[in-house]
């Protein structure tokens, strides 16, 4: 199959009337798309992922009034999160009407949906009569792409079409939530901080998704995981504990001084956490690339987006 990258959103969206998968720009990262109620192509996201067969999947609709075509028992604070956040970078998990087919919600009660705040991929959804299930278009356990370039590195040959949106702006995965009356369940940190949550919800009781079931496989140690080994921590430990080996650096907003370093990405000269989420899997791809026996991240300032940061390299870690 040859797969072809452009902006033509009518002909992605013919493709993906035939059950075929399309790769879509988003604000968080490209996913790998297809009509989320036709149950052979979802199938085709799974076999071209690699993906295990219980991984549900974010529904992508273009506005929150269509929601309740696919969910049922929406809560109040749903609503009034959706009115600030989206279209953006927040998937709500709901109870899923029947019409959301079970390959889609891995056979589960729920249906995680998002508005994402591209205007393409937008444009694409207006056009279509279904939803988009799409997982980042990155194989299984990988880093997700960022760019049209990254996803035909790892998918050329495999699917027909990639939607050009240019770079995500945002960088990282969406924030996943559970609402229960006032309760906030976070199942996976994301491009929403739990500090703009907290703006918008000030009364609600937010708390990280317990570690006793996983709930969300956002969850599950080793994801976004480059070839090389990486370490996440302290840097001036990190770089004594390595210091004898080839070295690939990741830091936020300086570079640090050591030996036999092949490589370093600074994420934000600037001390913003925004653009250094932005930055983050690009600099990893390239640092994974540089031929370094190790990859050494530093731990990111503790608030913001740098909770995701830290989440992604925790998980990325060894
Ligand atoms: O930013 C994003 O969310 C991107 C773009 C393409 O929208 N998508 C993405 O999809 O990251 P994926 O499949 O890589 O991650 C979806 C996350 C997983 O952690 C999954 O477990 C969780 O959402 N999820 C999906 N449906 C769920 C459900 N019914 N209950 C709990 N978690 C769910
Ligand atoms: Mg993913």
């Amino acid at each position: 199959m040859q797969t072809i990258t452009g902006t033509d959103i009518s002909f992605a969206a013919e493709l993906l009337r035939k059950g075929e998968l399309v790769a879509i720009p988003t604000e968080t990262v490209y996913g790998l798309a297809a009509n989320a109620l036709n149950t052979e192509a979802v199938l085709k996201i799974y076999e071209t992922k690699g993906r295990p067969l219980f991984n549900p999947l974010i529904v992508h609709v273009h506005d929150v009034k269509q929601f309740e075509k696919y969910a049922k028992e929406i809560p109040e604070l749903v609503y009034k999160l959706a009115e600030k956040f989206s279209p953006g970078p927040l998937t709500f998990v709901l109870r899923k009407k029947d019409i959301v087919p079970d390959i889609v919600t891995g056979g589960g009660e729920t249906v995680a949906l998002r508005v994402p705040g591209h205007p393409l991929t937008l444009g694409l959804l207006k056009q279509l009569e279904f939803p988009l299930a799409a997982p980042s278009a990155n194989p299984f356990g990988y880093i997700s792409p960022v760019n049209a370039w990254h996803v035909k590195e790892q998918l050329d040959g495999k699917i027909p079409y990639i939607l050009d949106g240019g770079n995500c702006m945002v960088g990282v995965e969406s924030t996943v939530i559970a609402v229960h009356g006032n309760e906030i369940e976070l199942l996976r940190v994301g491009g929403v901080s739990i500090e703009d949550l907290y703006l918008v919800a000030a009364d609600a009781d937010i708390h990280r998704a317990g570690d006793t079931t996983i709930k969300s496989p956002g969850q599950l140690k080793s994801h976004y995981a480059p070839k090389t080994t990486l370490y996440h921590g302290e840097m001036k430990n990190l770089m004594l504990r390595f210091r004898e080996l080839k070295k690939a650096v990741l830091s936020f907003d300086q570079k640090y001084p050591g030996d036999h370093i092949v490589a370093e990405e600074v994420l934000s000269a600037n001390g913003d956490l925004k653009e250094a989420a932005r930055n983050l899997f690009t600099a990893m791809r390239k640092l994974d690339e540089s031929g370094a026996d190790v990859i050494l991240a530093e731990k990111f300032p503790d608030h913001g987006l740098g909770v995701a940061i830290n989440d992604r390299l925790e998980r990325a870690s060894a």
